[in-house]
């Protein structure tokens, strides 16, 4: 079978800054892959581009599930079952915990046309999931920062995804919570058989969670491979493990 994401030849240029350069990669259906980087390295712009927010530099090949994404609008990627977390939240202001999920199942797979209730009951099931068991009928507002991250997964789950692309699900959580999200993406992983990308800057959780890891600094893939091999890998030291060890050095 091919694989279920293959990408080559991805560039973008913002003005004069080369922000994705020559990336190539291929998914295989069931893995869960780290994109690795420092700030800047063109993480969420590769997101971007996957997800058709923003059109790649010509020349680019871009196939999911059989399906080129080239020039598709970002409603049908997510229809053919791609569908992502923000690096901020982006919860929906002024509906409920449970409004925003049954949004998220709007964009579901074509063909389909649920029936309200059938997509409330859904979100209900996903709220347990993701432990907001309780707090559905409550305004997204009030929701604090570690229950917002576990309503983007629920969000993004509720559009039944075969790719699910987390952009920094950890940002901002204490090491409890993200012990628990981290729990969760492995749970939804083996439940659903979703394939995953995860970019995240907490290496520990990140490391455990990965099958492969692809670092990426200045829009450039420099390193590949299992997570031992990628934290003794000189370039990703270099670019990223060293650069944060001096920063925590200077912090401290
Ligand atoms: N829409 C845009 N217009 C112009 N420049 C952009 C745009 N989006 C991203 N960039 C630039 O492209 C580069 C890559 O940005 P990107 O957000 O992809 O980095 P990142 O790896 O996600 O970083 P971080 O870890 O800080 O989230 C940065 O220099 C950024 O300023
Ligand atoms: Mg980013």
């Amino acid at each position: 079978m091919n694989a279920l994401l293959e990408v080559e030849h991805l560039n973008k240029h913002f003005g004069g800054l080369h922000a994705v350069k020559d990336v190539a990669f291929t998914v295989e259906r069931g893995e869960i892959i780290g994109i690795l980087g420092p700030n800047g390295a063109g993480k969420t712009t590769l997101y971007n581009l996957l997800t058709g927010f923003i059109a790649p530099d010509a020349g680019a090949r871009v196939v999911f599930d059989g399906h080129s994404l080239l020039g598709v609008a970002p409603h049908r990627i997510a229809s053919l079952g791609i569908s992502r977390t923000f690096q901020l939240c982006r919860p929906f202001v002024g509906l409920s915990v449970v409004e925003n999920v049954v949004v998220g199942a709007l964009g579901s797979r074509r063909g389909e046309r649920p029936r309200r209730g059938d997509l409330e009951a859904r979100a209900h099931v996903l709220l347990q999931r993701v432990g907001l068991t309780g707090k559905e009928g409550m305004p997204v507002e009030v929701l604090s920062y570690g229950d917002q991250r576990r309503l983007e997964i629920a969000r993004a789950l509720a559009a039944r995804p075969s790719l699910l692309l987390l952009d920094e699900p950890f940002a901002g959580l204490g090491s409890g919570e993200i012990a628990e999200l981290s729990a969760l993406i492995r749970q939804v992983h083996a439940d659903d058989g979703l394939t995953v990308l995860l970019i995240e800057h907490k290496l520990r959780e990140f490391m455990r969670l990965v099958d492969r890891v692809i670092a990426l600094d200045f829009g450039e893939v420099i390193a590949r491979g299992t997570p031992e091999e990628i934290v003794r890998h000189p370039a990703v030291i270099e670019a990223y493990i060293g650069r944060t060890e001096d920063e925590a050095a200077h912090a401290a």
